[in-house]
Formats: C-alpha cells, sequence, structure tokens
C-alpha cells in the first residue's frame, strides 16, 4: 500500500515556547517568549472595548453569511483611515487571517506583479518573514539590518541594499517596534530611506504589528505615512492581534497605498482573488469588533485609553531593566515588546532550564510578558549565566 513519505516535523521554536512555558510548574516562572502583552496580573486580558462591542454584536448581529472575498469592507476601510488618514493616497485592501495572512496576500500580490523581482529584508527579522515569503515563490535577499553585539542599527547597510536592489524589486520594512530588536530607524532616517526607496523605484511592503505599543499610535504610524507619501506603490500588512488584543482571532487587512487610485482598486480586487485560492474568505469575528470599535467614538476612546495603558506599562518596564541593570541600559531606548540581548544558545538554554526565564532561542525577550516584580530575579539570572552586555 502506498504511503506517505513525510518528513519529520519541525516545531516552530518561537511557538513551542508557549507550550514549554505552560508546561513549567516553577512558581517562579517569568515568561519573555512569545509576543503577547501581559497585565501585572500576569494576563493576556481581552480588552474592555473588545468585550463592549462584543456584546453589542452578539445582540445585533442578525446572520452570519458571507461577506465577500476581502472581508468586512467597513473594517477595512476604517482600519485604512487610522493608518494613513485623509490624505490624496489611496489606501484599498482587504480584511485577512490576522497580519501573517497580510503578509502572504502582499508578497502573492508583489510576486505576480513582479514575477522577476527580489524582496530583500533586513536581518534579523521575525523568524516566519523568509518561510511565509519565500512560500509565495518570491525571491528573496538579506542584508545586515542589526548589530546585537553593539546594538546598533546597520542603516547604512539598507541604504546599499536599496542601492544595489533593481527597480520593482522589494523591500520588506517593520513599520515601528522592529521584531526582534526593538530598534527603529528614526525619523530623519525614514525620511532618507523613503526618499531612497522612491528614486530606485523599489516598492515597500511594510509590516505594522505592534503600532501603538512603541510610543503612540501616530508616532508609531508616522514611518508608514512616510513612505506612502514618498513612494508611489506602498504595500501595508497590518495586524490587530496586538494592539486590540485579539491574538487568536486572526484580524488583520492587507492595503495597497497607492498615489494612482486604479492602481489601489485593482489590487484590492487581486488580494480577494489570491485570497480565494487559498481560504476563500477571512474570519469575521475580530474584524467585525475592531469596525465597531472603531465606529463607535467612546468605544475608541475606550480602546485608545487602554493601548495608552499598554504602551505605558512596556515602557516603564523598559525603564525598570535599564534601571537595574547597566547591562540593559539600550532596552531603555528600544521601542515596542522586543529586545534582542547579545546572549549565546547555551545562556539562553540555561536561562530557561536553570532559571525558569522562558526567552526566544535567539536571545530575544519580551520585554510586555515581565512582571515589575519578576526584573529583579531576571537580572539575577543574566548575572548568573555571565551575561555582560553588549561589547
Ligand atoms: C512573535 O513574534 O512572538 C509573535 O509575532 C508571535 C508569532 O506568531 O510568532
Amino acid at each position: 500500500m502506498a504511503q506517505f513519505e513525510l518528513p519529520e516535523p519541525q516545531p516552530d521554536p518561537l511557538l513551542q515556547l508557549i507550550g514549554r512555558y505552560r508546561a513549567d510548574t516553577r512558581s517562579n516562572k517569568i515568561d519573555l517568549g512569545v509576543g503577547v502583552y501581559k497585565d501585572n496580573q500576569n494576563n493576556t486580558p481581552v480588552l474592555a472595548a473588545v468585550k463592549e462591542a462584543e456584546a453589542t454584536l452578539h445582540q445585533q448581529q442578525q446572520s452570519k453569511s458571507y461577506l465577500g472575498l476581502t472581508g468586512d469592507i467597513e473594517f477595512v476601510e476604517a482600519l485604512g483611515e487610522l493608518i494613513l488618514p485623509a490624505t490624496s493616497i489611496t489606501i484599498m485592501g482587504a480584511q485577512t487571517p490576522g497580519g501573517s495572512g497580510a503578509l502572504r496576500l502582499a508578497a502573492e500580490l508583489y510576486n505576480t506583479a513582479h514575477p522577476n523581482g527580489t524582496l530583500w529584508i533586513g536581518l534579523p527579522t521575525w523568524p516566519n518573514h523568509l518561510p511565509l515569503t519565500e512560500s509565495t515563490g518570491v525571491k528573496t535577499a538579506t542584508f545586515n539590518y542589526f548589530d546585537r553585539g553593539t546594538q546598533q542599527l546597520q542603516f547604512e547597510a539598507m541604504l546599499n541594499a536599496v542601492n544595489s536592489a533593481d527597480a520593482g524589486d522589494a523591500i520588506l520594512l517593520h513599520g515601528c517596534c522592529h521584531n526582534p530588536t526593538g530598534a527603529d530607524l528614526s525619523l530623519q532616517q525614514w525620511q532618507q530611506l523613503a526618499e531612497l526607496i522612491a528614486q530606485r523605484s523599489v516598492i515597500p511592503i511594510i509590516d505594522i504589528a505592534y503600532h501603538g505599543l512603541g510610543t503612540g499610535l501616530d508616532q508609531d504610524l508616522a514611518a508608514t505615512r512616510l513612505i506612502a507619501a514618498s513612494c508611489e506603490q506602498t504595500l501595508i500588512a497590518a495586524s490587530c492581534s496586538k494592539n486590540f488584543g485579539l491574538y487568536r482571532d486572526r484580524t488583520g487587512a492587507v492595503y495597497m497605498a497607492a498615489h494612482n487610485a486604479k492602481t489601489a482598486s485593482r489590487a484590492q480586487a487581486m488580494f480577494g482573488q489570491i485570497a480565494r485560492k487559498i481560504y476563500s474568505m477571512p474570519p469575521d469575528h475580530g474584524a467585525a469588533v475592531v469596525r465597531m470599535i472603531l465606529h463607535n467614538g467612546s468605544l475608541k476612546k475606550l480602546w485608545l485609553d487602554e493601548l495608552d495603558t499598554m504602551v505605558n506599562r512596556i515602557n516603564s518596564l523598559r525603564t525598570e531593566m535599564a534601571k537595574q541593570s547597566s547591562y540593559l541600559e539600550f532596552v531603555a531606548h528600544q521601542h515596542g515588546m522586543f529586545s534582542l540581548l547579545p546572549l549565546t544558545p547555551a545562556q539562553v538554554n540555561s536561562l530557561i532550564d536553570d532559571h525558569a526565564v522562558y526567552l526566544a532561542c535567539d536571545g530575544r525577550i519580551n520585554v510586555a510578558g515581565c512582571q515589575p516584580e519578576q526584573i529583579g530575579q531576571f537580572v539575577s539570572a543574566l548575572n548568573e549565566v555571565g551575561y555582560s552586555g553588549i561589547e
């Protein structure tokens, strides 16, 4: 009888951490693993704005019939308006299953339009960026974005990559709160990069998954707005997982922001056609909730206040970590959930096995997962594994 010859499954190292942390019975365990926000009770709560919208949705929703390939279009428009408020640029897109779904559609669209193009990706990056985009058949090339030994951004290398790209190549950018380094370009650097990208006719694909969790919503979206204003066409993959706390509801959207309205509208139709061949239509619930929040003044205010609470908590943890260890000084100057500590694999293993400090295998910590009272234990554990900060 014919047998499937399937390769040994390779578990995703990041997602594997969730299970390992949950199974650990040590009461002093610290969760700096997957990029999930935690409050001071160590919970990842459903936001109050989400709860309220869900209650109304439960009362008001009359049908679960299909909406169409681009999903909840009012959600898409409301989120698009939040990302790029009224300008002469047309932003049109489709609802997607999370930010990952958005990235997949963006890469698929790019690959359809530029089958010979190369997608440039700065390293280190979110470990799924390469597999996810390459699975569309798109060719990728990498450049150095960041040196974790010195915690320095490699801006020159980034500019060199754009300079060596061909017209029609694409570059993947983290719009804010870089994952895994927390190191973002300054606004001046974004400006310089945007001009070069436009001049070289390179297509920016911006991944925004953590907007609102770095400095503030508008500040975190400033780079995306600047790039979209400078470049003829910008692809944007937006996630609502973190800033709306909708992780498992898989809520996101992909956009084409274009100076030519026809390009945006064609891209929107094409996103739908691509989705049809993969999953047909996105799940509705999270998008309906976000739409209701963004359409309702008081719910939107409640959400923005909750977002403020989250970003303030993250930034006070950053400040406190830097205060408690001079080796973590750089953490206070970085943004969003992550920093990438210059740790060896053996030090990471020892932190997990011997000190119950869970972090990604590359040394990435999710600052948002820490409790203020755990910082001392975290710093001691770092000292005990011989961590000595930057070079
Ligand atoms: C992370 O980077 O930890 C999150 O984006 C979760 C994921 O899907 O990898």
